[in-house]
């Protein structure tokens, strides 16, 4: 749902968009290539990570270091790694909880796992339709960042804003530990999902 929200955009932006998956024939990856007007693609996790300038993790949390390992070290050094994954342990059943937290999370793990790699933490504390299409809930509401790199973070920031992200609603968090927090929140986005009956909500800071 994710990858394809977000490939969606990019190929409507003018972007050249591979869509990974672990079989270069995922029938869902074709779908969506179906729906592009020939502008997107599918291929393996490593044929998608070795096109893009840029590399969007969208995978389930629990198979994010996997994915990523199939992508291939050397097909996301020295790029900007967008990581939208949330680490949920569904193996307890409904809700999940996180199989990582507190002291470390998801997005470091995939920044020692991938040294090279210049992951910024990013869209993970909304719904994919809302995070390619802000406008969608009404008044303000913010985005966090987080990450080691600058340029990254200021790479990722503008694509983000064509995306249609307010540039002063993109909340820069400092480091990559700053994810810690932004995964956790996963455990009170669920309780508002179910409290108010939609997952069409965000969070606005004000101080
Ligand atoms: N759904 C949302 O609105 C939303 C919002 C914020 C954040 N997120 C986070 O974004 C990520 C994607 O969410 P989603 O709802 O689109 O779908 P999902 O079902 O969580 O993930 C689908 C993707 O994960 C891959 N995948 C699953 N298990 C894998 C494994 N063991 N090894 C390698 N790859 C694996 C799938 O590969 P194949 O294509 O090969 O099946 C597919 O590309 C998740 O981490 C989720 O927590 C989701």
């Amino acid at each position: 749902m994710v990858g394809r929200a977000i490939a969606t955009k990019l190929v409507r932006l003018g972007h050249d968009v591979v869509m990974g998956s672990r079989a270069a024939t995922s029938e869902a990856a074709a779908e969506w290539v179906a729906s592009t007007d020939g502008r997107g693609a599918q291929g393996t996790f490593a044929e998608a990570a070795a096109h893009g300038e840029i590399v969007f993790n969208c995978t389930a949390g629990a198979g994010s270091l996997e994915a990523l390992g199939q992508a291939g070290a050397e097909n996301l050094a020295g790029k900007t790694l967008i990581d939208v994954s949330n680490p949920l342990d569904f193996s307890q059943g409904m809700p999940p909880s996180l199989f990582v937290a507190s002291t470390d999370s998801l997005g470091e793990q995939i920044q020692r796992t991938f040294p090279d790699a210049r992951v910024v933490k990013a869209l993970n504390m909304v719904n994919n339709e809302v995070m390619v299409d802000p406008a969608r809930l009404q008044g303000d509401h913010d985005l966090f960042v987080a990450g080691n790199h600058e340029g990254a973070k200021a790479e990722a920031r503008g694509l983000l804003e064509s995306f249609g992200w307010p540039p002063g609603s993109i909340r820069d968090l400092g480091d990559l530990t700053a994810a810690r927090g932004m995964e956790a929140y996963l455990l009170l986005w669920l309780r508002l999902l179910g409290t108010f009956g939609t997952g069409y909500l965000n969070i606005k800071i004000v101080t």
